[in-house]
């Protein structure tokens, strides 16, 4: 699915949030970089703006892993440009079956990318897997507004807004429909945290953005 919205993926993400993805991925970093991570992993990477992002980390080596070739190969484009390969390298594999040793990573981060897991415990308890003892994780993934009135809004603007804006501007009206049915059923807030102690995780924090449609996870193994 995310090969046939590939091309006009970044643009629909700039007009559907209101370009606040570029802060959330900002934030992502500052709170990456209070860690100082090394070796680090960007889940779902798709057109690799996390792990962009994330490059201004001094020292820091970065892979990016997503199972859409053609997301990849934006991203690559992307790298290329800035003159970051040696620094950032994107690989074709899939977050639930990663092919490095447990241990290998001082950070992991998933940007929009749990909700589209097939099996997201299983996704998860392979990120912790692959990370150090007490390395981080960070995850920036769509959430429910708590309260009643900023709820209906949102609401309305998933259920109104991006299908009208995708009907204009993408060729795939069907992706951008799973997209919103999707982030209507994710597990949000305190419900997310549960899945994460699960899945083997400690310190959880939950930061809610744009009034708690959007929400960055914090966490460590
Ligand atoms: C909404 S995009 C997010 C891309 C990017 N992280 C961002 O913030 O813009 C979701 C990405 O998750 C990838 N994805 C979905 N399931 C995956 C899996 N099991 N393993 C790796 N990537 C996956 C898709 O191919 C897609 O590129």
């Amino acid at each position: 699915m995310f090969d046939s919205i590939s091309r006009k993926y970044d643009l629909l993400n700039r007009i559907i949030t209101f370009g606040n993805d570029i802060k959330w991925r900002k934030k992502m970093f500052s709170i990456a970089k209070e860690n100082n991570p090394k070796k680090i992993l960007d889940i779902a990477t798709g057109t690799a703006d996390v792990a962009l992002e994330l490059s201004k980390i001094e020292d820091s080596e970065i892979t990016g892993i997503d199972i859409s070739n053609k997301m990849l190969s934006l991203g690559r484009k992307k790298i290329e440009t800035r003159q970051l390969s040696h620094q950032i390298s994107l690989e074709c594999e899939d977050a639930e079956n990663l092919p490095y040793p447990k241990n290998s990573f001082d950070l992991v981060t998933i940007s929009f990318g749990v909700r589209n897991f097939q099996d997201l415990e299983n996704g998860l308890k392979e990120s912790n897997r692959v990370l150090k003892k007490n390395g981080v994780l960070i995850i920036l993934e769509t959430s429910i507004p708590k309260n009643y009135l900023i709820n209906f809004i949102y609401m309305l603007f998933i259920r109104l807004y991006i299908p009208f804006i995708s009907s204009i501007f993408s060729n795939n009206v069907s992706a951008y429909s799973y997209l919103q049915k999707s982030a209507e059923k994710f597990p949000s807030g305190e419900k997310f945290v549960s899945v994460l102690k699960r899945c083997g995780f400690k310190k959880i924090n939950t930061y809610p953005q744009m009034l708690g449609a959007t929400s960055i996870y914090t966490a460590n193994k």
